[in-house]
């Protein structure tokens, strides 16, 4: 099927990208040339590990194409994704203007019937607001529009395996027309014909992806309700951490136990510095508003934000209570990006933990495997430094701020030798604290017991 893709940001990008793959012919847009031209020139603007890949196959079977020319994008497809943005506005509701714009540009472009499908996160009721606005610009003979919801629940990091691998594929149609089609979209999906880079040389077994049809109502409101739920349990394993910190429980233990549950589930029960990142506190939030328009009390997810917001001040004062003074001393962070195998810092915890440091006055060294570059221009006074052992030389403490699998790995041994003192603020919980306490440093976490080496401090 000819599809066109609009937006070439993370979800846009995988999107086109593994449709190419699987057998579509994809025209992908963005209106930032500069981003066109990296993408024709064969690189790509953002680091997710896989994508290179995949895209590098379709563009050289010559199913997937770039333009900076949304019409010509549009044109010629059957079916279009809207993959654009939709940041928080200062009130917390999402900001829909490039949706709008979008509309009208399709209206615009379009000739023949199209399948218009909504897959950036969008607050329920956005399908008929886009069904109103393509029906009154679309005048051109020809054009009919209908308009479906195709949520994506893509993870940064692991984009590329979710979308060929999917546990559910939401479809919100009107009509049987919108449903075929789509089912036409995700034929190769559903039925396990494709070739899939992330698991060479074979997928591992997994059952098929439920492929769920739904209202258009319905397939918006189930993003939203999916990461609010995320972020929640989250929260929850925080709040445990806490009670912990408190009663001498280890969260590990408590949270490992919850988890085998069925019911529950041991996903997103990891405690420590809180969800960052573009899509978890954004749709939350838009969450929030929505409920408030609509006359429902969602104070539930509220406080789900505010326990997400004070993992930060909980950890800045460990750091303080452990450094005594902040000011002057040397603080080396590993891990930058809101969380593992993404060069994403938008809305990262790591990033605010940094700027308050700076703000008291240390010295703050800084690396991350992949998001320096990014971090940089956020970050004024941090220096940065890609070896880690050069961030932990001379430190007065090192704090664990993304729990990159390269830094479970390190030679602790060696970072003991590099550092003025041998201090661990982990807000990851990714070391083991008797072994941390066996090599000789005083090590904090969030929610077990503090094994201290060299101090009689609780923390
Ligand atoms: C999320 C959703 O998972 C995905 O389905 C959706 O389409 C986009 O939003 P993403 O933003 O890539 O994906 O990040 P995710 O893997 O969900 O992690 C979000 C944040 O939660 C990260 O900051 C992570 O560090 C944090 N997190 C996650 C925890 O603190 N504890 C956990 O147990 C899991």
């Amino acid at each position: 099927m000819r599809l066109a893709v609009i937006g070439c940001g993370y979800v846009g990008l995988v999107t086109g990208s593994c449709l190419a793959e699987a057998g579509h012919e994809v025209m992908a847009t963005d209106n930032d040339p500069v981003r066109i031209g990296m993408l024709n020139a064969g690189r790509l603007p953002i680091y997710e590990p896989g994508l290179d890949k995949v895209m590098e196959s379709a563009i050289a079977a010559g199913r997937l194409r770039f333009t900076s020319d949304c019409a010509q994008a549009v044109t010629p497809a059957d079916a279009i994704f809207i993959c654009v943005g939709t940041p928080p506005l200062e009130s917390g509701e999402a900001d829909l203007s490039a949706i709008d714009n979008v509309a009208r540009q399709i209206a615009a472009a379009s000739r023949s019937p199209k399948l218009v499908i909504e897959k950036s996160t969008v607050p329920a009721q956005t399908g008929e607001q886009l069904r109103h606005a393509l029906h009154v610009y679309g005048r051109s003979k020809g054009a009919t529009f209908r308009v479906a919801s195709n949520p994506e629940f893509l993870r940064e990091g692991t984009a590329v395996g979710d979308f060929f691998h999917p546990d559910r594929i939401v479809v919100g149609v009107e009509d049987v027309e919108s449903e075929a089609q789509l089912r036409e979209i995700y034929k190769p999906f559903l039925e396990g014909r494709f070739h899939c880079p992330v698991h060479e040389p074979k997928c591992p077994a997994g059952p098929a992806p439920v492929f769920l049809v739904t209202t258009i109502a319905s397939a918006e409101l189930i993003k939203h309700a999916s990461n609010s739920f995320l972020g929640l349990k989250i929260s929850y394993a925080n709040l445990i951490a806490d009670l912990c910190e408190k009663l001498g429980g280890n969260v590990e233990e408590v949270t490992r136990a919850v988890g085998l549950d069925p019911r529950i589930g041991p996903h997103f029960l990891n405690d420590g510095l809180g969800f960052g990142g573009f899509c978890l506190p954004k749709d939350i939030q838009a969450f929030i508003r929505l409920a408030e328009k609509n006359g429902i009390d969602f104070s539930l997810l509220k406080e789900v934000e505010a326990v997400n917001k004070r993992r930060i001040d909980q950890f800045v004062e460990k750091v303080r209570r452990a450094l005594w003074v902040v000011k002057e001393k040397t603080v080396g962070v590993l891990g930058l990006a809101f969380k593992p195998n993404t060069d994403d810092v938008r809305f990262a915890p790591a990033i605010e933990v940094v700027r308050r440091l700076l703000a008291e006055g240390a010295t703050v060294r800084a690396s991350d495997p992949v998001a320096m570059e990014r971090a940089r221009p956020l970050l004024n006074g941090a220096a940065f430094v890609a070896d880690p052992y050069e961030v932990a030389h001379g430190a007065d403490a090192l704090l664990l701020l993304t729990e990159w699998k390269e830094y479970r790995e390190l030679d602790w041994k060696r970072i003991y030798r590099e550092m003025a003192r041998p201090l661990i603020v982990d807000a990851r919980n990714m070391l083991p604290p008797a072994k941390m306490k066996e090599l000789g440093f005083e090590y904090h976490s969030f929610g077990r017991p503090d094994l201290t080496a060299n101090t009689v401090l609780t923390l």
